[in-house]
């Protein structure tokens, strides 16, 4: 059998209240469970995590490397394991842009992995050259991120390819499924070289940046993702089951 499908929602700082993050939970909650061949992970704001505790997977977006201790305002990484969470993204352009070094970046890999959670490592350029700089600037992310991680481990994290030029409300247009499948076998290239070939087939690569109901599955069909990492449309139950439907077909 094939493997399932990942599919995961980053409602980044979203919404505003717990009410209707409730409300949003319950009616993906309600749909999600007809779709057998999907693994679906929700990431909400931390203060929304203890709420959404439940049937569905749940993921962090953001995690700190140290167990416990000084760190003001930080969320470590056996907090999430005690509210029952099992991924964190790690390395989202948004945190990237917010201050998170390829050194945090590594640091915040090893700790969740150290913990038992699943990390979500997102990779991408911010823009596309004719030279294709592009490439070199993913591997480099890659090969910096995965320092000093065992190779036995690597294949643990989940790898979200996510241009940051095809990312959220400005968006300067939509990655095509053809560049996905591109990427898709770049990526896998250098988890090779980096792990070895067995890492590299069995490593789950998600594509994340725009996706919608018309793009997603093509994404999965052509681009040969592995799963997909959605952000606005993960806060439309409506528009997310839909994305899931039509990965479930697949
Ligand atoms: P978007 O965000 O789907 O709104 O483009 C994706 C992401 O940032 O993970």
């Amino acid at each position: 059998m094939a493997a399932k499908k990942l599919i995961v929602g980053n409602w980044k700082m979203n919404p505003k209240s717990r009410r209707e993050a409730s409300r949003i939970w319950e009616k993906i909650s309600k749909g999600v469970s007809r779709f057998k061949k999907i693994n679906m992970v929700v990431c909400p704001p931390f203060p929304f995590l203890p709420l959404l505790k439940g049937k569905m997977q749940l993921g962090a977006q953001n995690i700190f490397f140290e167990k416990e201790g000084a760190y003001t305002g930080e969320v470590s990484p056996p907090m999430l394991k005690s509210l029952g969470v099992g991924y964190v993204i790690v390395g989202h352009s948004e945190r990237r842009a917010l201050g998170d070094t390829e050194d945090i970046v590594n640091k915040k890999l090893k700790a969740a992995l150290s913990s038992g959670l699943t990390p979500i490592l997102c990779v991408g350029e911010r823009e596309r050259d004719l030279h294709s700089h592009y490439l070199h600037l993913v591997k480099d992310q890659l090969k910096s991120a995965l320092k000093g991680i065992q190779k036995n481990k690597i294949g643990k994290i989940v790898i979200a390819y996510e241009p940051v030029w095809a990312i959220g409300k400005s968006a300067k247009g939509v990655l095509d499924a053809d560049e996905a499948l591109h990427m898709n076998i770049f990526i896998r290239k250098v988890i090779s070289d980096i792990a070895g070939e067995g890492t590299a087939r069995k490593i789950k690569v998600l594509y994340g940046g725009s996706v919608d109901v018309k793009n997603s599955a093509e994404f999965l069909r052509v681009g040969k993702m592995d799963g997909l990492l959605v952000g606005r449309e993960s806060l439309s139950p409506k528009n997310f089951l839909e994305i899931i439907r039509n990965a479930n077909t697949l």
